[in-house]
């Protein structure tokens, strides 16, 4: 169909995701391709209002329900985004994939698994990234980045046990999906972080050269 790539970038929350996309995505423009970041949830303007809907503490949202409306945003942002720009030959750098409904609504909330494979199957059209980059940070350490001032969103405000489940999940996500998924060390300073992930770029594509 073209030669655009999906890379998504996956973790707990206060390990460094959103900086660090921005500088790889610097670093892939040098090299002369052409970039796209989105997130999710969100990505459109459908799945930003999904977004604040999930994100906004006094929502209250059941997980299956939660597990739906994460689905029903990704569903549009495939149609609407992530399936033009491959189209275009863009490399998509995705802010959260399918890795974090695994994390955090199947080892995190304990959603039945096998609802997930389910919506999967049936819901994303067979796109699954090329790449998905994990932040390893365990949540101890992670959680001290948090920052102090900010008004906690709905996920943030969950305890230490429920985020320590989320990192486990992503461990057995990351072991089953060893091909996929490559697990980076996030306890790194940004820049040797984000040469971490341009040295796996560089192992996977052929197209990028350092
Ligand atoms: P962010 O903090 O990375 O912007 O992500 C927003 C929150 O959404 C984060 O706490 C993780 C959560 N989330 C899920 O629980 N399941 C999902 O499938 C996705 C994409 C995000």
């Amino acid at each position: 169909m073209s030669n655009g790539k999906l890379i998504s970038f996956e973790g707990i929350e206060g390990v460094g995701k959103s900086t660090t996309i921005n500088s790889v995505k610097k670093i892939l423009e040098t090299k002369g391709l052409s970039v796209f970041c989105t997130r999710e949830p969100g990505g459109t303007k459908y799945g930003e209002s999904l977004r604040n809907i999930l994100l906004n503490n006094k929502s209250v949202i059941s997980p299956e329900a939660e597990l739906l409306l994460l689905f029903s945003a990704r569903r549009q942002h495939i149609e609407e985004v992530i399936k033009p720009q491959l189209a275009k030959g863009k490399w998509i750098l995705c802010d959260r994939f399918i890795d974090a409904s695994f994390a955090y609504q199947g080892y995190g909330k304990k959603v039945n698994i096998k609802k997930i494979d389910l919506l999967i199957s049936n819901f994303t059209e067979n796109i699954l990234p090329d790449l998905t980059i994990f932040f390893d940070l365990p949540y101890d350490l992670a959680k001290k980045r948090f920052p102090k001032s900010k008004k906690k969103d709905r996920f943030e405000t969950l305890d230490d046990h429920f985020f320590n489940d989320v990192y486990k999940g992503y461990l057995k996500q990351v072991n089953k999906n060893k091909k996929r998924i490559k697990k980076i060390d996030a306890n790194k300073t940004k820049s040797e972080v984000r040469d971490q992930i341009i040295c796996e770029i560089s192992k996977c594509f052929k197209e990028f050269k350092l």
